[in-house]
């Protein structure tokens, strides 16, 4: 069985669109440790759909799920808690998601 891939399709409103890029300039980093993990592309929508897609890959289905049930979590809580700075929590730059799965079929790269 090949890799997978699983996207992350976010739905964000206009005047949330640099938030979501800063927030993501941002992110934890934690995904590149983890098991299995082979690429990941926060791709910004240029033509066609108004979604960002978060693209990951990942050698198998398990190692998705074992980082959604660990690291992910972890990731998703960035920022400040509210009690440190004082701030109000941080507004979700999101106002959806959807994720869709993968099973790479055929795969090429550049020829050297
Ligand atoms: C409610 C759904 C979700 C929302 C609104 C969301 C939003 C975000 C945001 C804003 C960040 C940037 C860091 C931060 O501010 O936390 C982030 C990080 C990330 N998200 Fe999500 N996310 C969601 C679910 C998912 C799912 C299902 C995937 C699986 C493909 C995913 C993949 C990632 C990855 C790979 C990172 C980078 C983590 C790291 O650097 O370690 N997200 N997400």
């Amino acid at each position: 069985m090949g890799s997978v891939v699983k996207i992350n399709v976010l739905t964000v409103p206009e005047e949330m669109r640099e938030t979501l890029e800063k927030r993501f300039a941002s992110r934890a980093g934690a995904v590149e440790n983890s098991d299995g993990f082979e690429w990941f592309e926060l791709l910004r929508p240029v033509e066609g759909t108004d979604s960002y897609l978060v693209y990951t890959r990942w050698a198998s289905e398990e190692h998705f799920k074992a980082w959604m049930e660990g690291p992910m979590q972890a990731a998703h809580r960035q920022g400040p808690p509210a009690a440190e700075g004082g701030e109000a929590p941080q507004r979700p730059a999101a106002s959806g998601s959807t994720l869709w799965s993968f099973e790479v079929v055929q795969s090429a790269g550049p020829k050297k």
